[in-house]
């Protein structure tokens, strides 16, 4: 069969993201992160996210071309663009530059939806054809954990392009929590990889904080309540320890991080019982956190379910996931239809992609 090349842009939130794929393999994937930007804020600012955006977009997407080694962006089969969710201004940039490449060059554009993106990223393969995550045969149905600073979702996949949300976050999501807690503890942002570093030298015993939601006979989550229980608590602590507090600080990451692996893995088994997945796939910025990784191994070995988690680099945002899973759109012949009618649409969720291919 003949190749496919896809070029895939993410502008979600607050990194500019190309890629480009051979197939289901990457050949570059470049990411621009608007980290140093936002960190003064201790969150994305949107219009900043989209100024940023305009600035890196062309560069990123010059660069993608130049090492992926195509000679010509004239090969392309399709580009791909996240379309939603994220932040509207966001998401216009990536958008609006699809459109032009599209334009440019002849190409039908693949809608992606950001959440399919994280669901799929475990599929990538390197430019040998080698799976990133060890995944060599993929299963299904299967369970997805997406966990990242705007998400927390557990999605069933029937097969690819049928998604089903069994259950979310009803507040923060877990990411988000990360950089809560972070900022309460006055260690910087993003606070997930600050307090995973931490947390390598601390007891994850030592203090006792909530599971929330972990009897609810659903597969919800809140991490609003864990994020108030730290506030109170840390208040308290420093108060009753003064210049002593800094000292507990490994400790209370570790205390905290374990109450947010284990709120997960409660709901994540409690769904893998009820419907018996043939495999367990973690996605998003949290999955990158080496505490989760290793109770989610341990979880499943001893459940004998396979579970597969991204690269580290493809947990966070990125363009590969996004051209993955375009490629395999591409194979069922989902593009965009009305091009100049084609727009972003920041809150859909993983159950629209249907959808899709009606835009
Ligand atoms: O997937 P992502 O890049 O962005 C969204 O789509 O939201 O995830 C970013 C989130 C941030 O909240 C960050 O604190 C968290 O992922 N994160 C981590 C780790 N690395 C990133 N959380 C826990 N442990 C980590 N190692
Ligand atoms: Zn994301």
């Amino acid at each position: 069969m003949k190749n496919i090349y896809i070029l895939a842009i993410d502008t979600s939130c607050d990194d500019t993201s190309v890629s480009l794929l051979k197939n289901d393999c990457v050949l570059s994937s470049i990411v621009s992160s608007q980290l140093d930007v936002h960190k003064e804020w201790g969150g994305v600012v949107p219009n900043l996210a989209r100024r940023e955006h305009e600035k890196m977009i062309d560069g990123c997407v010059k660069t993608a071309f130049k090492r992926s080694g195509l000679s010509s962006m004239k090969k392309l089969s399709a580009v791909a663009v996240t379309y939603g969710p994220g932040l509207a201004p966001a998401l216009q940039v990536g958008v609006t530059k699809a459109k032009q490449i599209a334009e440019e060059f002849s190409l039908p554009i693949i809608a992606v939806n950001h959440m399919e993106g994280h669901t799929l990223s475990t599929f990538l393969k390197n430019k040998s054809g080698k799976n990133y995550s060890g995944m060599t045969k993929a299963k299904f149905p299967f369970m997805t954990i997406c966990v990242s600073g705007g998400h927390t979702e557990i999605i069933w996949v029937e097969k690819l392009g049928s998604y089903k949300l069994l259950g979310q976050t009803v507040d923060d999501a877990a990411g988000e929590a990360f950089d809560k807690v972070a900022r309460m503890l006055d260690l910087g942002y993003p606070g997930g990889p600050i307090i995973s570093k931490l947390a390598e030298t601390g007891d994850p015993k030592k203090f006792v904080l909530p599971r929330p939601m972990k009897d609810t006979h659903d597969y919800n989550f809140s991490f609003s309540g864990l994020k108030t229980a730290c506030l109170y608590n840390t208040n308290d602590l420093r108060k009753s320890l003064g210049k002593k507090f800094a000292k507990i600080i490994p400790d209370y990451c570790a205390s905290f991080q374990e109450a947010v692996v284990d709120s997960l893995l409660i709901k994540v088994n409690k769904a893998i019982k009820k419907l018996n997945p043939k495999m367990i796939v973690l996605g998003g910025g949290v999955s990158a956190n080496n505490r989760l990784r290793s109770k989610f191994r341990k979880n499943c070995k001893e459940l004998g379910i396979p579970v597969f988690f991204p690269e580290k680099k493809f947990c966070t945002d990125n363009a590969s996931m996004i051209a993955v899973a375009a490629y395999y759109k591409f194979l069922r012949g989902e593009f965009v239809k009305h091009t100049d009618t084609f727009q972003r649409d920041p809150s859909i969720t993983i159950e629209t992609i249907r959808d899709e291919s009606a835009l």
